[in-house]
């Protein structure tokens, strides 16, 4: 974990912004997986750990607004505890690495809760994800379940975005941590992608590499010659000549900082004229994200600008046609690229999602856009120094949306359904680099994956 003073700090800073009451902070729990002693691997919530540390299951962090004090709450072992799992830390020593005097066993949380609503003081939580946390906290609070995340506190949602959001140079050292895993996870795919190898056996090591690395996969592994489906976690086929093979994926460090990196490659080393064509579509596209992205700049516009390269690039090749911009404005591009650019990045790949999009993302100036591809755009404010983000364009040929849009005529002065047509089995490409927004630009994080397509060719081919 990082010093006792970096938890102390961060709890200063939420303290400093202006809430009263108490805010509760739930760890996670082990969760089974088939019986109650067989569990997944754990994973503690993000929020916690962030300002509580401690990465070990069942307990809760209390900040009191009023009174400045700090709680843990959690059972210390027994005995039985410490025969299947060693000698353990008591809870008082745990709490003490991250700067908190008082703690007590869990039940006295509920104590704690009740008390504070008695006094009429407010109790502020952060939407929960997890069965086993919305039923404590229906069981602590009184709030219905289905009730439990329209009560959340939009106070403590937006105190925390507002601190998580500006990554410290300690968890930026972490994330780099994340991308060196992350890149050797990439270039093994690369090298396996021959033919007659079962995409599960390069996803499989790959996730070996991670978890070699001492974390977790940030996310499960994406990784599929049908990159056109845009989350494939479908590894049955074996490789073959001439695909190309999309890898989305990335590591945890230790201390649970993600990398999220994206490659495409040619199956057995030589890009196809077409693949290439469109494969060059994209990295210009990605590297005009990575130039535009400064502090100042809503990212909504750094997408609808790369969004004007990949519909420009199409158009060249025929497959989109008349005015680019407006082509970008009417939405034509979703076609081929119906996601959003990037999105924050930090212990979470998709950092903070659980607290609500809109808050992360989002706010009184740069509202979400309603319109089909843009509006899955996770991020479109403007950037701030301090930023962790991901920089993800795609071309992609799906085919039931292709028939969709020729069918309904949908944006049909900016396509070509004929030419679009041919391409049809291409699958997708999709190339995504890990970018902090600097004081005065930005800069890669991590060593840039190779991603120059005679470079990929080289590697493939060994
Ligand atoms: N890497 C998966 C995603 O960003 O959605
Ligand atoms: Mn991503």
């Amino acid at each position: 974990m990082f010093e006792k003073s970096t938890y102390e700090n961060r709890r200063k800073a939420l303290k400093n912004k202006g809430l009263n009451g108490i805010a509760v902070f739930p760890g996670n729990i082990d969760s089974p997986m088939n019986y109650t002693d067989n569990t997944y691997h754990f994973r503690q919530d993000s929020s916690f750990l962030y300002f509580f540390g401690l990465d070990i299951q069942g307990l809760a962090g209390v900040i009191d607004f009023d009174s400045g004090e700090d709680f843990l709450f959690g059972n210390d072992f027994d005995i039985a505890d410490i025969i299947w799992m060693g000698p353990q830390v008591p809870l008082k020593e745990n709490a003490k690495k991250v700067g908190v005097e008082k703690c007590s066993a869990f039940s006295k949380l509920f104590e704690l809760v009740s008390e504070t609503i008695k006094q009429g003081r407010k109790v502020h939580y952060l939407p929960p994800y997890r069965g086993e946390n919305k039923i404590m906290l229906e069981k602590l609070l009184g709030i219905p379940i289905k009730l439990l995340k329209e009560n959340a506190s939009v106070q403590l949602i937006k105190a925390v975005v507002d601190i998580r959001s500006i990554k410290e140079p300690g968890e930026i050292a972490e994330i780099e941590k994340a991308c060196a895993t992350g890149y050797q996870m990439h270039v093994t795919a690369m090298k396996m992608a021959q033919p007659g190898v079962w995409e599960q056996k390069i996803a499989g090591t790959i996730e070996g590499i991670a978890l070699a690395g001492g974390g977790m996969t940030a996310f499960p592994i994406i990784l599929s010659q049908n990159g056109e489906t845009l989350h494939n976690h479908d590894h049955s086929k074996i490789l073959k000549e001439g695909n190309l093979m999309v890898t989305d994926a990335g590591a945890e460090s230790l201390l649970h900082y993600a990398s999220d990196f994206t490659r495409t490659v040619p199956v057995g080393g030589k890009f196809t004229q077409k693949q290439r064509e469109i494969y060059e579509i994209v990295l210009a596209a990605n590297n005009h994200g990575t130039a535009l992205t400064k502090p100042g700049v809503a990212y909504l516009s750094v997408h609808l600008a790369v969004a004007e390269i990949i519909a420009g690039g199409l158009k060249d090749l025929g497959l989109m046609k008349g005015d680019v911009k407006e082509a970008v404005r009417n939405g034509a591009h979703a076609l081929f690229f119906p996601h959003g650019l990037g999105h924050m990045m930090g212990l979470d790949v998709h950092d903070m999602e659980d607290l609500g999009q809109i808050y992360v993302g989002y706010d009184d100036e740069i509202r979400p856009v309603d319109q089909f591809g843009t509006a899955y755009l996770r991020l479109g404010r403007k950037l701030q120094p301090g930023f962790v983000i991901t920089n993800e364009p795609g071309i992609y040929f799906i085919p039931a949306l292709i028939d969709k849009w020729k069918n309904e005529s949908i944006n049909a002065d900016f396509i070509n359904f004929d030419k679009v047509n041919e391409y049809r089995n291409f699958g997708g490409i999709r190339l995504e680099d890990d970018i902090l927004v600097t004081e005065t630009g930005s800069r890669l994080l991590g060593e840039r994956v190779p991603i120059n397509p005679d470079e990929i060719e080289k590697i493939v081919k060994g």
